[in-house]
């Protein structure tokens, strides 16, 4: 899946933003009830599923390998799976576009099945590395032959029965971590996941939710995972809430241009997410949660959010797993605060869809803002609140976050700001632009 003909932009300076709106399902979630619900024997049913790019490459690979999967006109999704263990050889490579959730997690899973599966991507996704995945996963007895330096293609060649590993996480990551709970779901015996740093817990929050056998101890090593194979899961309602990672643009959005009040409707809170809103109260935003709620067992409010003086900060470099998507749009709001934001410890960012510490240090030095790179993270002048010169180009490197971010930067700049590529926006955000659109017309 290679993205089609890419769509430049040109972002102008906005007034105030005002309005309720609601973002669409969280996509870490997303892609793990297709994939659960298309294990489980019976009907799932998934209401708020993100109809992003990647999730929606994580449905066509469950179908091609038995489940099935189709939208009501409701934009209800209905799922009858094939059961732990009975995945079917796909016909074809699975094409995983831009998304690297659905490959390492998919990985995981075809791992422990007696199948063969090659995998392929778009150019960011070509460049990532896999090698973090295909440790473990030959530990389990999978053979996985990949292209230079880790990447994808590569081809997984599963093995039935696996062998139950007890694994420490090296990087801090929840696609790891979900990627061998998921081999070891049709693996004898019990395999362990040990995190010394806590990551998303989407994945055994929904292998408890569909009935598998999973503890969690927080032990002085970190969090042990234990996971009893051959399960057998049973159908769910899953209903997804709205994703964080999305709302986070529109948090910042309205924290820094003057006059906003917003509320953002049905954002999931879960502590391994909200990383990026406690580092926004940090610097000063005025974001209020009103209607707390638990949605699909998870912490879910809405978030009302006007404009506020941001000040710049020490990013708590303690923070990163549970924002680590949200560093290109904090360091917008740092690029308006007062004084310089200094952001550590973040390096996992080098290896997103793009170098995302490079990419955002060359976007906001094309539109003015001064910044100093680390291996591990981004020193950012702020403004003091002045709006931002702007006139520049940005690239977006087939990396939506960059995007997005890049677009909230131009609501606040004097010049407009030009993004070479929008089209990435669609693996996650389909609707972002109409919604931007809405917030602008409502505060006419
Ligand atoms: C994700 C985990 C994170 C995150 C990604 C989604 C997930 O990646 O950046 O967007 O759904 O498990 P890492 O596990 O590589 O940190």
């Amino acid at each position: 899946m290679s993205h089609a003909s890419p769509r430049p932009l040109e972002i102008a300076h906005t007034g105030p933003l005002a309005g309720r709106l609601t973002v669409p399902g969280d996509k870490s979630i997303s892609h793990r009830a297709l994939m659960l619900s298309a294990l489980a024997v019976g009907e799932s049913r998934i209401e708020g599923l993100l109809e992003g790019e990647d999730v929606l490459a994580t449905a066509a690979a469950m179908r091609a390998m038995g489940a099935d999967i189709v939208r009501g006109d409701d934009g209800i999704w209905t799922v009858n799976g094939v059961g732990v263990g009975g995945l079917l050889q796909p016909e074809q490579a699975l094409d995983m576009g831009n998304s690297g959730t659905s490959t390492r997690l998919l990985m995981g899973l075809v791992s422990s099945h007696g199948i063969t599966v090659t995998f392929t991507g778009d150019a960011s996704l070509s460049a990532r590395p896999m090698a973090r995945v295909i440790e473990p996963l030959s530990t389990m007895g999978a053979d996985i032959t990949a292209s230079p330096g880790g990447r994808l293609p590569l081809m997984v060649r599963g093995m039935n029965p696996a062998v139950p590993i007890r694994y420490t996480l090296p990087v801090a990551s929840a696609q790891v971590k979900s990627a061998i709970l998921l081999a070891g779901l049709n693996t004898p015996g019990i395999t362990r996941v040990i995190e010394p740093v806590a990551t998303r817990d989407h994945s055994e929050r929904m292998l408890a939710g569909f009935g598998a056998d999973l503890t969690v101890e927080e032990t002085t090593e970190g969090r042990i995972i234990s996971l009893a194979g051959e399960a057998e899961l049973k159908p769910q309602q899953i209903v997804v809430p709205g994703d964080p990672s999305s709302a986070a643009f529109w948090v910042v959005a309205a924290s820094i241009v003057p006059g906003s009040d917003i509320v953002v409707a049905n954002v999931g809170l879960n502590p391994t997410r909200a990383g990026i809103f406690t580092a926004l109260r940090l610097m000063g935003a005025d974001i209020t949660e009103e209607n707390a709620r638990t949605v699909g067992g998870e912490p879910v409010a809405d978030l009302r959010v006007r404009h506020a003086a941001l000040s710049a900060i020490e990013v708590p470099a303690d923070l990163a797993p549970s924002m680590i998507d949200e560093y290109p749009v904090l360091f917008v709001a740092a690029a308006c605060a007062t004084g310089r934001t200094v952001a550590r410890g973040a390096h996992e960012l080098r290896v997103k869809e793009s170098d995302r510490i490079a990419a955002m240090a060359a976007a906001l030095g094309a539109i003015g803002v001064e910044t100093e790179e680390f291996e591990d993270g981004l020193a950012i002048q702020g403004s003091g609140g002045a709006p931002l010169p702007g006139g520049g180009t940005i690239a977006s490197l087939l990396d939506h976050r960059i995007a997005m971010s890049m677009t909230v930067a131009g609501l606040v700049s004097t010049r407009s700001v030009t993004i070479d590529d929008v089209s990435p926006v669609a693996t996650s955000y389909p609707m972002f632009f109409q919604t931007l659109d809405e917030l602008r017309k409502q505060a006419l």
